[in-house]
């Protein structure tokens, strides 16, 4: 059953033979260390895998290799080719081409290291979608400094967070973005989220909105002024050296910091721009994610510039001036493979799709959220034209890369299920005894052998990589917070996380975090965050608050805050104040709201039958 791929794509495909399946679980080394030898390594590695350690493993042992130098230098006499198109929001363009990018890097590099930054340091960079941004990330891995992006819609408050957790030492940062039409001052956020942690000596400053901004004297480096030509030697790292941390959200409120290495990570998401998304250096892949979300490295950065692919990256709103944007940017670059969030399809959707050439697409792929059979049959008829196979790949911050979706030439695809593992991989669904379930049965999503993308810690958090990831079911069974079931012919469907995690449009909040914030307002009692269903988002926050002053302008102090403190993306979508919330040994069971509210379900644990009427009374789509 499901649909089979088309014959076009599947005559120029880079995996064809469905042997791969069997050759990978006969033999799992081989498989990735096939993958591994098409890169550069300066040394081999002399263990595939140490699991001595469990649940750290290390993968690639002994082996040194640098990813900058497999992305950049191994394509650098490519002088004729783009490494990287650009569009920003206000429609001025950019294109580097890989030789171009080369000497980006050398030169950001040594001006960097001029600065001080050395092996192990720890560089934050909070950033929008802009070329610098490409090659700041690669400046630090070629110099073996550990990156840590930070998405620059974040506030002030959580980049300050991230920059002392990480104990990062210097900031890379622009003046503003555009977003919108409107600029932000991203430097006066970067200065507020130093002022709250102190560790940052040095930060460097990319002219972009050419905006006023205040440069703090001996600390504040203006990008262009500092970096001159030069070349650079990258690092030998070892394989398992920190190439990046990237934070994201938990069960608790504060976000985790996750640690990938160089060479695993590097295999894995070669290996797999390869496999899933097909790529092939004629391509121009789209990867709509900002930079700042672990999408946005994988596949618009280390994967696609590893297989010597052209990047297509675009600063601002994909909706904006015009709705239909989107299609402008594929026609006019000719994208070849698009890789997009469900939420900015369902965004698009009424845009009419035959008014653009998008005849150049060969391959849509869709990441971070499920996607429901409506919106992926849309991909597939009005954008793909039945030409381009749909993958819907599902992987985590945690994973690095892929892990379970389609292979493009070989899976029959089925709207809305993520297809299979990937070869090389191993997942199951299991129930809380540790017992596989049966077919369409609900359980919990695990993957029972490591693989080379795995991270390799939560940064400074021994105890929480242990317990959220590697305590349900034992050392060797990676836990990944999400439930699922399996149809009779093996296709896995996604149906959410277990945990106190929302994903909203594709990113990843605590809702913990959300009711910190919250209870940040004097005047909130008690207050409780979940997700319900939005027709265009996925889901939306809402929250349920008690308060003896229950107002608008109490539910306007909360969004501000949350807004102020965390983001826009972590924004309430509705706000309903209750003279209670239901409980249970003390503990508000979110459940009874969820039914209550979206199922229209009784729900127990009140004491005040009203509160029941008035939670079933919500409608939470007409908003
Ligand atoms: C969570 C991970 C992977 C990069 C973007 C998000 C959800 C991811 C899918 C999919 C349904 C998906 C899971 C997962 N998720 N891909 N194809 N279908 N859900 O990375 O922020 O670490 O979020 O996103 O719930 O656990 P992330």
């Amino acid at each position: 059953m499901g649909i089979y791929p088309p014959k076009e794509f599947i005559q120029q495909a880079n995996v064809r033979d469905p042997a791969i399946y069997s050759r990978a679980s006969e033999n799992w080394v081989e498989f990735w260390e096939d993958f591994a030898r098409e890169l550069e390594w300066f040394e081999p590695w002399e263990k595939f895998l140490d699991d001595s350690k469990a649940p750290y493993f290390r993968f690639f042992v002994g082996g040194k290799i640098n990813a900058c130098y497999n992305c950049v230098d191994r394509h650098a006499d490519m002088r004729n080719k783009a490494a990287l198109i650009w569009e920003g929001e206000n429609g001025e363009t950019r294109t580097l081409t890989y030789f171009q990018l080369y000497r980006e890097v050398n030169a950001f590099s040594a001006a960097l290291r001029e600065l001080g930054v050395e092996k192990g340091s720890r560089v934050a960079i909070y950033m929008p979608n802009i070329p610098e941004a490409v090659v700041a990330m690669l400046a630090c891995a070629r110099i073996g400094a550990t990156h840590v992006f930070i998405f620059e819609g974040f506030s002030a408050r959580s980049a300050g967070f991230r920059l002392k957790d990480s104990r990062s030492e210097f900031l890379i940062t622009a003046d503003g973005y555009y977003r919108r039409g409107e600029v932000t001052n991203l430097k006066e956020k970067a200065d507020q989220a130093i002022e709250q942690y102190g560790g940052i000596k040095s930060v460097v400053v990319v002219r972009r909105a050419g905006i006023d901004v205040e440069m703090v004297d001996g600390r504040d480096h203006w990008y262009h002024e500092i970096t001159k030509k030069g070349y650079t030697e990258p690092e030998i790292l070892d394989s398992n050296h920190p190439l990046f941390i990237m934070y994201t959200s938990g069960s608790t409120a504060e976000p985790k910091g996750v640690v990938h290495s160089t060479g695993g990570y590097l295999v894995h998401v070669y290996a797999t721009s390869k496999l899933v998304l097909d790529l092939k250096p004629n391509d121009i892949i789209w990867t709509t994610a900002s930079l700042g979300w672990i999408t946005g490295h994988s596949y618009g950065v280390y994967g696609p510039l590893s297989v010597g692919a052209t990047v297509l990256m675009y600063e601002g709103a994909p909706d904006y001036p015009d709705k239909c944007r989107t299609f402008e940017i594929i026609e006019k670059y000719g994208v070849s493979v698009f890789y997009t969030v469900p939420t900015l399809a369902r965004m698009i959707l009424t845009c009419k799709t035959d008014s653009y050439d998008l005849s150049t697409i060969r391959l849509i792929g869709t990441v971070g959220e499920p996607i429901e059979p409506e919106t992926w049959t849309w991909l597939y008829r009005e954008v793909g034209r039945e030409r381009a196979p749909v993958v819907n790949t599902w992987w985590q911050t945690e994973t690095g890369g892929h892990v379970i979706s389609q292979l493009p030439a070989l899976t029959p695809m089925k709207p809305a299920s993520v297809g299979k593992a990937l070869p090389g991989f191993e997942v199951a669904i299991l129930d809380d005894g540790g017992k596989p379930v049966k077919p369409f049965e609900i359980g919990n999503l695990v993957i029972k052998r490591p693989f080379p993308g795995l991270m390799l810690e939560i940064s400074g958090d021994p105890k929480s990589y242990v317990k959220f990831y590697w305590s349900k079911y034992g050392k060797r069974v990676y836990f990944t917070g999400d439930s699922a079931y399996m149809d009779e012919e093996g296709h896995i469907w996604i149906v959410g996380r277990v945990d106190d995690v929302l994903n909203i449009s594709g990113h990843r909040v605590s809702l913990i975090e959300i009711e910190q914030v919250a209870m940040g307002v004097k005047e909130v009692r008690e207050v409780s965050a979940i997700g319900i269903p939005d027709r265009v988002k996925g889901s939306v926050i809402a929250l349920f608050v008690v308060s003896e002053e229950a107002s608008e302008e109490v539910g306007r102090k909360i969004t501000e805050k949350i807004e102020r403190d965390i983001g826009k993306i972590a924004k309430p979508g509705l706000i309903v104040f209750v003279p209670e919330l239901p409980k249970s040994s003390g503990k508000v069971v979110k459940r009874a709201i969820y039914d209550a509210v979206v199922g229209k379900k009784k729900p127990a644990f009140l004491s005040n039958p009203e509160v029941a009427e008035m939670l079933m009374k919500i409608k939470p789509s007409e908003r």
